[in-house]
């Protein structure tokens, strides 16, 4: 008897049906698994077979015969494991068909236990467009499952009961879903910062508009210790942000046990030796890179020279449309890539370049080429450039507590407010810095004073038309701090500062 079984696929974050049929004919008894990669159908094989006779479950004697497909579709191995047992029960006669609109996932070990999956919030999120209503997902993805609607999601710890289940024996499985112990834990926060009001404004008027941000200044003065405090300020994730980022979390196998959805934004920091595909995404077995990990939150590059140059030319095409796209022989992938880029960077070699007292060593061609390393057109996707100078003893020891991250976070939120009214009707774009060029004018308008300061700076600075638009928003976001309608002169000098270290360190 042939026997029909669904299950799931993913195509970057965006699930398909993966039809799992058995067929078991008279002859001499063999297993074979077509429409999987080779080396998943061996190891799939060996699953089933020792999962099946070690939970007592009958194994098929004869020619068996496994197909998934669609052929043309990547499959992730190993979660075909529990729809191919069920499949051969099926064929056997020992379980009575599936319903079309059931499907089933779960990497089986040798013993019977369904294991955890990577990828399962995306798959049972589009599960109901797909026509399923049911889905049995491995117990430890529970809480990504109860995040579904629409959909039955069954977590199962054993195949025992799955088998039982669909007999008509067993009751539903299900796992009881405790939210996570609140524990109190850490957050960095900026009332641990002393002193650098300036870089701390900067940070709230990138966090406020979503622009990307570059700290540069000696070694000790707190650049890494500002950066991390970024997330602290940002506003909450909305629905919809942390539906997208948990996906992207989800393919990647990073979602930690219990977890359901993300509720901090994320926050990456990938070391310099990473590679291309661990950046942006790819590889022999696809999978979101940093870039997508740090959707809707940060990307940190912390002493961004130190990243060898083509892993910073690799940034360009993401910071501009988002999306990475991941192509293979047959088949290509997107995962969505909306992040802050924030780089940290000493001036110089020794660190010193700029320094009110020490003295810099480096000498003026040493400089020259360790700036230089940050390629140009990165350097012009920074909005905001910050100098971070030391701070002195008075600042360090001040009596007065500086303000906490909770205090410039409610600026942030009212300034985020504004723009989400701006925006309401024009669906992906969530802050300032994703304004298109076509919609600059429209909602970025100057007083005729802020525009003669601008095409004033425009001249003096050489900006491209990129940095260009790139001003005007911060402007825009600056203006929204103060919940000015217009952009008027402060905001346009403040956002123009923000691009006035390219002459004193890259252009000398
Ligand atoms: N403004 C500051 N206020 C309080 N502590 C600071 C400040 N700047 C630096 N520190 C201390 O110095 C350490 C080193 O700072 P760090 O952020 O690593 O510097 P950088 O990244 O610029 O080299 C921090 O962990 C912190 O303990
Ligand atoms: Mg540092």
């Amino acid at each position: 008897m042939l026997a029909t079984i669904k299950s799931l696929g993913l195509s970057g974050i965006d699930p398909f049906v993966v039809t799992v049929e058995a067929d078991i004919a008279r002859g001499l008894p063999s297993f074979e698994i077509v429409g999987l990669p080779d080396a998943a159908v061996k190891e799939s094989r060996d699953r089933v077979r020792a999962a099946m006779k070690n939970c007592g479950l009958p194994y098929p004697e004869g020619r068996v015969v496994v197909n998934l497909a669609p052929a043309g579709m990547r499959k992730l191995g190993p979660i075909y494991d529990l729809p191919i047992l069920i499949a051969l029960l099926v064929a056997q006669g020992s379980l009575p068909p599936v319903p079309h609109h059931v499907a089933l996932l779960g990497e089986l070990s040798l013993g019977g236990d369904i294991r955890p999956a990577a990828g399962v919030l995306p798959m049972v999120l589009g599960a109901p467009d797909l026509g399923l209503r049911q889905v049995y997902i491995p117990a430890e993805n529970a809480a990504e499952g109860a995040v579904a609607r629409g959909v039955d999601t069954l977590p199962a710890a054993k195949v025992d009961q799955v088998v039982a289940h669909l007999s008509g024996r067993g009751s539903a499985p299900s796992v009881p879903l405790t939210p996570p112990a609140a524990t109190e834990h850490y957050r960095p926060d900026f009332a641990e910062v002393r002193g650098q009001r300036e870089a701390k404004r900067a940070l709230e008027v990138a966090a406020a508009g979503g622009h990307n941000l570059l700290l540069i200044g000696p070694p000790g003065s707190g650049k890494s210790m500002l950066a991390k405090r970024l997330p602290s300020i940002l506003p909450d994730l909305s629905f919809e942000e942390a539906v997208e980022t948990t996906k992207l979390h989800s393919v990647a196998g990073l979602l930690k046990a219990g977890e359901g959805l993300m509720t901090e934004r994320p926050f990456r920091a990938p070391f310099h030796s990473i590679s291309a595909a661990g950046l942006t995404g790819g590889g022999v077995h696809p999978r979101p890179g940093e870039v997508s990990l740090a959707h809707h939150g940060v990307l940190f590059l912390d002493e961004l020279p130190e990243f060898p140059r083509a892993i910073m030319e690799g940034l360009r095409q993401p910071l501009e449309d988002g999306v990475v796209t991941v192509a293979r022989v047959g088949y290509r992938l997107t995962y969505p890539c909306n992040f802050m880029l924030i780089g940290a960077m000493n001036p110089c070699p020794c660190g010193f370049f700029g320094h009110p007292t020490k003295a810099c060593t480096c000498s003026q061609s040493a400089i020259s080429r360790y700036l230089g390393r940050v390629s140009g057109p990165l350097l012009d996707r920074m909005d905001i450039h910050i100098e971070v100078p030391p701070v002195n003893y008075d600042q360090l020891t001040e009596a007065a507590a500086p303000e906490t991250s909770a205090d410039i976070r409610r600026r942030v939120t009212a300034a985020r407010k504004i723009q989400s009214a701006r925006f309401a009707g024009s669906p992906g774009i969530y802050h300032n810095a994703a304004i298109p060029p076509a919609r600059l004018r429209q909602w970025c308008p100057l007083t005729p004073a802020a525009d003669r300061m601008l095409r004033a700076a425009f001249a003096r600075m050489g900006l491209s038309a990129r940095g260009y638009d790139r001003v005007v928003k911060v402007a825009r976001t600056v203006a929204d701090l103060e919940g000015s309608p217009v952009i008027d002169v402060p905001h346009v000098a403040e956002a123009v500062q923000y691009r006035s270290l390219d002459r004193k360190y890259w252009s000398r």
